[in-house]
């Protein structure tokens, strides 16, 4: 990964962030920059994590051949929007995969499916603290030895799936100027998913949408039908007895699609 290239490309005045650095190897890009706390718009981007952190506590394989991006945000809308980052994150990442020419769909609220057999090629953490938030993103570009996700989703990695760009310096400046493509009209639109267009995008991304799933929460689980988001990214699901219930978190599994 060419960090001098990134720089050039993607901060200021050239591009829109405010700084970028590549290290070669540090525990987690996401708790370095929650601790370091800097400017608006500032990447960190790591060649390999020693102790990657995932969603719900689990850890996030991170070897050689990776990308692992983190962001720090302080966008200055509403906190109550701020977890539309986390879908925009999902977005940016389909858009990157369809760009290599690999298939690639979501799953609420940001796991990448890619390929035929919907295996997971990335995810998405974000660590929220009072002034903004720090958005951890890890894309799987060369094949990864990694635990089954929840729900029993085999990883995938781009190269596994055939895409035609593997090149990491590449790879983190699509992904970051897709990024800005979605946050700079999000947040000048005071964080509005309608109004920034963010919510019809990601509405035809999201594979959940009308499906079939499983809501796994932590203590239990039901079905029924995916039906639309709410204004701060929370699913719906209708369960088998009719009654439209909120998921702010937990795992999601498709079932199948809903005719
Ligand atoms: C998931 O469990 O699906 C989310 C995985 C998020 C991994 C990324 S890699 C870069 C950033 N640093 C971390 O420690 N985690 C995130």
């Amino acid at each position: 990964m060419d960090a001098e290239q990134l720089a050039q490309r993607l901060t200021q005045p050239n591009g829109p962030y405010a700084g970028l650095t590549v290290v070669d190897s540090t525990k987690s890009t996401n708790a370095d920059l929650d601790r370091a706390r800097p400017p608006d718009r500032t990447v960190l981007i790591a060649r390999q994590q020693t102790a990657g952190e995932g969603r719900r506590a689990r850890s996030w394989s991170s070897p050689p051949g990776g990308l692992y991006v983190s962001i720090y945000y302080a966008p200055g809308v509403p906190a109550h929007r701020w977890p539309w980052l986390t879908l925009l994150a999902g977005v940016a990442l389909v858009n990157v995969a369809r760009s290599t020419g690999v298939d690639a769909v979501l799953k609420w609220p940001n796991d990448l499916l890619l390929g035929p057999n919907r295996k997971k090629g990335a995810g998405v953490l974000a660590t929220t603290s009072e002034k903004g938030v720090v958005l951890g993103i890890g894309l799987n570009v060369q094949p990864v030895q990694a635990e089954l996700a929840p729900g029993g989703l085999a990883p995938t990695s781009l190269a596994e799936e055939g895409a035609n760009e593997l090149d990491l310096t590449e790879l983190a400046t699509r992904l970051l100027l897709e990024l800005d493509k979605w946050e700079a009209p999000w947040r000048a639109a005071d964080g509005d998913p309608f109004a920034s267009g963010l919510h019809e995008e990601y509405r035809g991304l999201c594979e959940t949408l009308g499906q079939e799933v499983r809501v796994e929460l932590i203590n239990g689980s039901f079905e029924g039908i995916a039906r639309y988001l709410e204004t701060d990214g929370t699913l719906v699901v209708r369960d088998v007895d009719g009654h439209d219930r909120s998921v702010p978190a937990g795992d999601v599994v498709h079932l199948r699609t809903a005719t």
